[in-house]
């Protein structure tokens, strides 16, 4: 029987933050033994708008070698890591375009059964991550997918960070964090295997 686990961490970040988790929560599911596609969500937004703002600008810059999210990323996969900014307590337009394309698969049934966790970030510790964090979790169940969340944690719900006024990077919290997540999604979706 075939024990391999693939994992794709599917990701949306505008300026690097869950960028950064999504690298961590890669890192250690290729540490725990899995095969690992880290993608991106194509970046939708108008150039003026990325280019008003710096950061922005330049982390679609750095992360141009990124590929993007395919559907097909997703039918490889055992188990999927969908990250995104939290928008107004939701998920980013970019990361909803790219799970909207996943509706034919839906439709023939390709996305259930596999495992999906979640993680965001925020500016602030109230502002809607964990709201954000169920919007997704709320398409799994239409999946009939099996949501792995990291449970006894920073955030139950999934790896979160928030910024704050002082833009904070990514710390050792979230990033414990994310190790956590990631052990528990390949060990589960491993598990799911043998039976
Ligand atoms: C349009 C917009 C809406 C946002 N809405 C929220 C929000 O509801 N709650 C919150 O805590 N932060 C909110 N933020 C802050 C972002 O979540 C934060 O900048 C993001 O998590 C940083 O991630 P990134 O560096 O990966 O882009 C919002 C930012 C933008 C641009």
């Amino acid at each position: 029987m075939d024990l391999s686990v693939n994992v794709a961490v599917v990701y949306y970040s505008s300026t690097g933050t869950i960028h950064r988790i999504a690298q961590e929560l890669a890192d250690t599911a290729e540490k725990a033994g899995a095969e690992v596609r880290l993608v991106r969500a194509a970046e939708l937004a108008p150039r003026a708008a990325i280019d008003s703002r710096p950061a922005w600008a330049a982390h679609l810059a750095a992360t141009e070698d990124v590929p993007v999210a395919q559907v097909e990323d997703v039918l490889w996969a055992d188990a999927v890591l969908f990250g995104t900014p939290t928008r107004f307590g939701n998920m980013s337009a970019q990361l909803k375009q790219f799970i909207d394309t996943l509706g034919p698969a839906w439709f023939r049934g390709q996305l259930s059964s596999k495992v999906y966790s979640a993680f965001t970030s925020g500016g602030s510790s109230h502002g809607g991550m964990e709201t954000t964090l169920v919007s997704i979790y709320n398409m799994v169940c239409h999946f009939g997918g099996i949501i792995v969340p990291p449970g006894l944690n920073e955030n139950p719900y999934g790896t979160s960070h928030v910024l704050g006024s002082d833009n904070l990077p990514v710390g050792e919290l979230a990033l414990q964090s994310a190790r956590v997540q990631a052990n528990r999604v390949v060990r589960t979706a491993r598990a799911l295997k043998e039976i």
